[in-house]
């Protein structure tokens, strides 16, 4: 279904799905994830290694929780921007960093509203599949990177081992039901499923990370494949 909509489409629907999944988020995270999203998050952010001068861009940041780890990990960091675009995804975010010196913006991945080399670091966790143009999106992050900015993008991704990879598949096949039984929302689960299974593997989004003209791209499986950080270099 994804596969024929059109970009504009694409990117109302998914805004509706967060729109519906906001209040459950970071519950139904922990529940079809087994709470193992948790883990993914900290190695995500055990990657990287800042100082008080930097910048850092947290994109398509959700409820926050990319950030609070940073925050949590960087206690003093002050140069930290969230932004999403979706709003009550960012009213989560809001909650959950009340306290925090941060600045939070409404925009879409697609126009960011940065001038050019501003970042240090932009964060990318679990956004890229949702964006209704992936090609755009990456150049927009390449260009609100400085000369020898990194960025650090997590995603669903390729499972190596076969007999683990039929295992996943298989949870991917009921989790529309878990869905319609946890959250009472069976399309945003047949949703993630899809995108999931349309997203580039390992190598496809390596090569789209150099199509666009990333340097020095290192790819680190998390869980055999189930998800995996790409790092590129501007
Ligand atoms: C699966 S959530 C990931 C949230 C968080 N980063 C995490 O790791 O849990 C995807 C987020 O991408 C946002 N999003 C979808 N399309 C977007 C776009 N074109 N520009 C910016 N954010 C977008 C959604 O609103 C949602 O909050």
């Amino acid at each position: 279904m994804l596969e024929n909509l059109s970009k504009l489409e694409k990117s109302k629907y998914v805004n509706k799905i967060f729109s519906n999944v906001s209040k459950s988020y970071d519950l139904m995270n922990d529940i079809m994830s087994f709470g193992s999203h948790r883990l993914w998050k900290k190695i995500f952010i055990d990657f990287i290694q800042l100082n008080e001068n930097q910048s850092v861009l947290d994109l398509a940041c959700g409820s926050g929780d990319i950030s609070e780890l940073l925050l949590k990990k960087y206690p003093y960091f002050e140069n930290l921007i969230l932004s999403d675009k979706n709003l009550l995804m960012l009213d989560l975010a809001k909650k959950r960093l009340k306290g925090y010196k941060t600045r939070i913006i409404c925009n879409s991945a697609e126009n960011l509203p940065f001038k050019s080399n501003y970042f240090d670091f932009v964060l990318l966790s679990f956004g890229l599949r949702n964006f209704s143009d992936m090609n755009k999106s990456l150049s927009e992050i390449k260009r609100v990177l400085k000369k020898n900015g990194y960025f650090y993008c997590m995603e669903f991704s390729q499972v190596n081992k076969p007999n683990f990879r039929g295992l996943v598949n298989l949870y991917y096949d009921v989790l529309p039901k878990l869905g319609s039984i946890f959250a009472r929302n069976k399309d945003a689960y047949e949703y993630l499923v899809e995108s999931i299974k349309l997203f580039p593997n390992q190598i496809e989004l390596t090569k789209k990370f150099e199509y666009i003209g990333f340097r020095e791209i290192e790819c680190f499986d998390i869980f055999d494949g189930v998800a995996s950080i790409h790092i590129g270099k501007k």
